[in-house]
């Protein structure tokens, strides 16, 4: 016959139970008070959603492809001075982003592209990498690389070249002429020679097949062959497709 017990079963003795209450009490701690049921705070995500457009400060990754890559991304993460003399000491610091695969969300306007682009950033930043990150579109990265004076562009594009995860937003979008080519083919090469996390959107298919419109633009045409053949080495492109959810939302 098998015994039966109380339940629930008491972790502790009543008698243990009471000292323990009352040394607590002694403390000013209540064990009946209820905890706030908010997660705890991650500062790294409180810093990080101070910087993301309001529009975006709740995005998650639900799109498949992109959360897969945010889970090889955070994967690819290394504690900084875990390969030293004593592998298991010293892996005090937060794990950082090194290199991975690079992202290509395309498709219509409205379609969600920025949103999974921002909720990537939030994920990996809530994964407890440290996540360096830049977000600009191709348009205001142009404008701010223009010459004037006073400014340094060289040294802001390099920066930018060096930024361990970077969002390219609506690359295509701007007029291209001669010198945003060579801005962005500098910018994209150096990224995919380093092998540099990058998530780039565009509103225009990659290439021209049969499915593509004969007025669509492409943005092979757009940014050029060198960029094009380089986006396509380090990038997973997907498909984004459906209605525009800001018309949607009114
Ligand atoms: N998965 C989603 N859940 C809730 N809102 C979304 C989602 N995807 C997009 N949105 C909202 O729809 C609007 C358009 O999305 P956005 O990412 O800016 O589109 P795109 O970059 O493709 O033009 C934004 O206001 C965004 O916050
Ligand atoms: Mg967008």
């Amino acid at each position: 016959m098998r015994a039966r017990f109380a339940d629930p079963q008491p972790a502790i003795s009543e008698r243990l139970r009471e000292r323990l209450e009352a040394k607590l009490a002694e403390r000013g701690l209540d064990l009946d008070r209820q905890l706030p049921d908010s997660p705890e705070p991650i500062p790294a995500l409180e810093a990080a959603q101070a910087r993301i457009p309001v529009d975006y400060r709740d995005a998650v990754p639900e799109h498949p492809d992109v959360a897969a890559w945010v889970r090889t991304i955070a994967g690819n993460a290394v504690a900084p001075n875990t390969d030293g003399v004593n592998p298991h000491y010293g892996a005090t610091g937060r794990r950082q982003i090194t290199h991975g695969p690079s992202l290509l969300l395309w498709g219509p306007t409205g379609t969600g592209k920025t949103h999974q682009a921002y909720g990537a950033i939030r994920a990996l930043t809530a994964a407890g990498c440290g996540v360096n990150w830049y977000a600009t579109t191709a348009a205001d990265l142009y404008a701010e690389l223009r010459p004037r004076t006073g400014a340094d562009p060289e040294y802001l594009l390099r920066r930018i070249m060096r930024i361990p995860l970077l969002l390219l937003d609506d690359l295509g979008a701007a007029k291209p002429s001669e010198w945003t080519e060579e801005i962005t083919f500098r910018l994209v090469n150096w990224r995919c020679q380093h092998r540099l996390p990058t998530i780039v959107t565009s509103n225009m298919p990659p290439v021209r097949t049969s499915e593509v419109p004969a007025r669509q633009p492409v943005l092979r045409e757009r940014v050029g062959d060198r960029v094009l053949s380089r986006l396509s080495g380090m990038c997973t492109a997907v498909e984004f497709t459906g209605p525009d959810r800001r018309f949607q939302r009114r």
